[in-house]
Formats: structure tokens, sequence, C-alpha cells
């Protein structure tokens, strides 16, 4: 891709600002453990697995910054930058599943002194961004192997680099599809509000891999007029029962594949799966503010006193999935064909 997603300094992290893609590639230095929160809750860095890898590295600054500090203080500083950053955005299992692993290197080293420690929890940041890298990479290969050769496929929101700091979830098993000529176009919808469509288009430009970005209310023509073999998406949290947290649109685009006969393929890492959540409905779904949805770009299109709803993510049933691909290997859904 050119332009690291994410980038450790030594002493600090340069991530690169998601909300000026694709027309100005911009990284931001990140320092101090409140510009971790602000950059997770505006969206500068997103997607689940990069939100729990940055969270994590958030952790570490904060260990960092206080390493010359009385232990109890240091503590109190971790500790407090753990808080804000698991307030940030209540959907994605991941953010949760890095903090805890963060927590228990905190409790593990209790003895020890407070450089050490610093270092024990910029270490596990780094394993937990390690290991997405080697997940990513399973997961493509096993995902690939679904998709038929020469295949139109068809995807939402932005699951690629940009969203896990490797080569992406959903994204990257058509990455991999396409090297191995089973991708012949992929549909990109916009995914308003946040248009992370653009995201995956810019993913999918830079990599020539032949797409075209679609309005989102046009999926249903979409498959009803062209061959489409499947939807490959990502997912925020699976729940205990196989019920999906994805970006909003992800339900109604499974509903319309099945009505059409297109494969609906969920690809995620273990972190993502969520064995403490027994269903969909147990998943809190982030409403994010109405001036998302007011707005096109900088400009207002509804005024401030009208109510809107945004809700960030929605619940896709197993019943409707065909496929999970994870690093672990392919399990089927809940759908009958
Ligand atoms: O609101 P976002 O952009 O963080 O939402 C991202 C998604 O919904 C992705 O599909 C999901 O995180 C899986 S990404 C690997």
């Amino acid at each position: 891709m050119g332009v690291p997603v994410i980038s450790w300094k030594n002493d600090y992290l340069m991530v690169l600002d998601q909300t000026k893609l694709p027309l100005r590639e911009q990284s931001v230095d990140l320092t101090k453990p409140e510009e971790y929160a602000r950059a997770i809750r505006d969206m500068k860095v997103r997607g689940a697995p990069l939100i729990g890898i940055v969270a994590a590295y958030g952790v570490a600054q904060a260990a960092l910054n206080s390493q010359n500090e009385q232990f109890a203080e240091f503590e109190k500083h971790v500790r407090r930058a753990l808080e804000s950053l698991a307030a940030t955005r209540p959907t994605a299992v991941n953010l949760f599943w890095a903090l805890k692993r963060m927590q228990a290197v905190l409790d593990d080293n209790i003895l020890r002194s407070p450089a050490k420690h610093a270092l024990a929890l910029l270490n596990e940041a780094k394993s937990i961004h390690r290991e997405q890298v080697e997940a990513d990479r399973a997961m493509a290969m096993n995902g690939a192997a679904l998709i038929p050769r020469n295949s139109n496929v068809l995807t939402i929101c932005n699951t690629g680099a940009l969203a896990t700091g490797g080569e992406g979830t959903a994204l990257g098993v058509i990455f991999e599809a396409h090297r191995q000529k089973r991708v012949k176009r992929v549909f990109v919808p916009e995914t308003r509000p946040r248009m992370q469509g653009r995201l995956t288009a810019w993913e999918l430009h830079k990599g020539r891999v032949p797409y075209k970005f679609i309005p989102d209310t046009s999926v249903g023509a979409l498959l009803s007029r062209e061959e489409v073999a499947a939807a490959i998406v990502g997912a925020d949290r699976i729940a205990a029962n196989g019920d999906v947290a994805n970006k909003i649109g992800t339900y109604q685009m499974a509903v319309l594949c099945a009505r059409h006969g297109v494969k609906f393929i969920v690809a995620a890492p273990r972190s993502t799966f969520d064995a403490g959540c027994p269903t969909g409905n147990d998943i809190t779904i982030e409403e994010r503010d109405g001036d998302e949805v007011r707005k096109v770009g900088r400009c207002f299109v509804l005024p401030k006193e009208y109510l809107v709803w945004n809700p960030a993510f929605d619940i896709t049933p197993r019943e409707l999935i065909s496929h999970y691909v994870s690093e672990d290997g392919v399990e089927s859904g809940g759908r009958e064909d």
C-alpha cells in the first residue's frame, strides 16, 4: 500500500488519518493516551481489529509516559487510560479483547518497576498487532478457496489493511482471491454515512483490483442484474449463536443475497468471536451523532433540529450466513442453500 496504516516510532504511534482518505494521505502522531481515544472516537482509525491494536498501543503509551513516576502514580495513569479507551466505541469486541490482554499484563507484572512494566505493555501491544497480521494471512488463504474462478464479488464498509493493520479480513480474502484469478470485479457500496467504501476503493485502486463504487441503495438492483458469486463482509462482534454485528447495511445485504442465491461470507479473526455474548440481541449497537447523517461531506443537507437515527452497526442472524472464515478455517453458517 506504500503508506503504513500504523507505525510505532520508538516512543509514539504514527497513524494514517482515515478521515482524509482518499483525497489526502496524511499521518498524525499519537503521543498521549487522550489522543489515542480521540483518534478512535473520531474514526481517524477504525475497523474492529485496528481499534483494538491502537487502544493497546494507547495503554503502552500511558505506561511509557509515566515510567519515571512512583508505582502508585504510574498504575493510576495506566488504569485511567484503560478506562478511557474502553469508553470510545462499544460494539467491536476486539477493543475489549485487546484491553483485557493489556490489563492482564499490568496485573501480572505488579512487582516490576514502572519502566520494566511499560516495556512489557509495549511488547504486548506489538504482539497483538503481529498476531493480527498473521491471522489476516491465514484468513485470506482460507476464504479465497470459497470464491469460484472469475467471479464478481460484493463487500461493504472497509475491511482491508486500513481496518486491521495487516492485509485485512474480508478485503484480505478478496485480494488473495484476485491473486488466484478468482475475482473479476469487486462491487463497493459507499457505506453511508461515514463512506468507508471510499477506503475500500482506495485500497483496491492502489492494488490494481478492478472495482466499481456503487450507491448503497443499488445493491438490490445489482444482484438482480449482475452475476455475483458472493458477498464477503467483516464483523465487529460474533455472538455465541453465530449472529454477526457489522456495519449498518450488512443485514439488508444479507437478506438480498439470500433472495438472489448469492453466498454470504463473514471473515473475522478469533478475537471477534465473543463466547460471552449469547445472541445478537445482547450486542450493544453504537449510535453516533446525527450530524453524520444530516451532512453530506461538510455541508448540512438537513437542518440541525431535524431528528435522525444513526446506528453504526446492525445484526445479521446466523440463518442468513453461508460461511464464517477465520484464521482457523471455514465453518458453515445457518443458510440452507
Ligand atoms: O465504524 P467502522 O468503520 O469502525 O466499522 C468497521 C466495520 O464495520 C468492519 O466491517 C468491521 O470492523 C470488520 S473490519 C476488519
